[in-house]
């Protein structure tokens, strides 16, 4: 049967959550650990919409936590799909914390997670195409390559003298 190629917006998912005392550190700021569990259950959720598969996390790219969180404030993640590979996916998820008394709303991080879409005994299975929309949906399509490259070549799952998107930054060529 073909597969039914997706737009980014089928993949949208939204989370909300509410910074209780048992996700905090000593300095009542929410802790790491717990936001990246959000944000793997968010873009897992992204990710399935997509390929309509069970999917595992394979890898996850560099997290920079810009501004704490603070207790009682309101966690907002959103996912996206960016690109589909064979059997990977690229989502992007991007963080927001909000103060609802005081109306302050600030971007805490974003990241981009890799999923693999899977049968039931685990071995990868291909998925549907994405095809961007937007401009910005495009832009993000676009670098998912690069991006892709770099985390094997890291994982050691590409050479890097395989990753051709990479040498033309780098301008190893020249
Ligand atoms: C991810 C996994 C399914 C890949 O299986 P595999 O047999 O090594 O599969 P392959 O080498 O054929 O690669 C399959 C896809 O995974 C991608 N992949 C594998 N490792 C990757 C990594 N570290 N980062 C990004 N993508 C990766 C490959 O690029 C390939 O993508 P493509 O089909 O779109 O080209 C397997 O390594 C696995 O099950 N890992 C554990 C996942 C898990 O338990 N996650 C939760 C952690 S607690």
């Amino acid at each position: 049967m073909a597969r039914q190629a997706k737009n980014p917006k089928d993949t949208y998912t939204i989370m909300t959550e509410l910074v209780l005392p048992n996700d905090t550190n000593p300095l009542n700021n929410l802790m790491g650990g717990r936001l990246m569990h959000w944000m793997d259950i968010v873009s897992a959720i992204s990710a399935q919409k997509h390929s309509n598969r069970i999917v595992v996390t394979a890898s996850v790219d560099n997290i920079s936590f810009q501004n704490p969180i603070a207790l009682g404030d309101v966690v907002t993640l959103e996912a996206k799909v960016t690109r589909a590979f064979s059997s990977s996916i690229e989502v992007h998820i991007m963080v927001m914390g909000e103060n609802i008394p005081s109306g302050k709303k600030y971007h805490s991080n974003s990241a981009f997670f890799t999923f693999v879409a899977v049968d039931q005994s685990g071995k990868p299975i291909d998925v549907p195409e994405l095809i961007p929309e937007t401009e910005e949906e495009t832009e993000l399509f676009e670098g998912a390559l690069r991006r892709r490259q770099l985390r094997l070549v890291l994982a050691k799952r590409m050479k890097p003298e395989e990753a051709t998107e990479l040498k033309s930054i780098f301008k190893l060529d020249q």
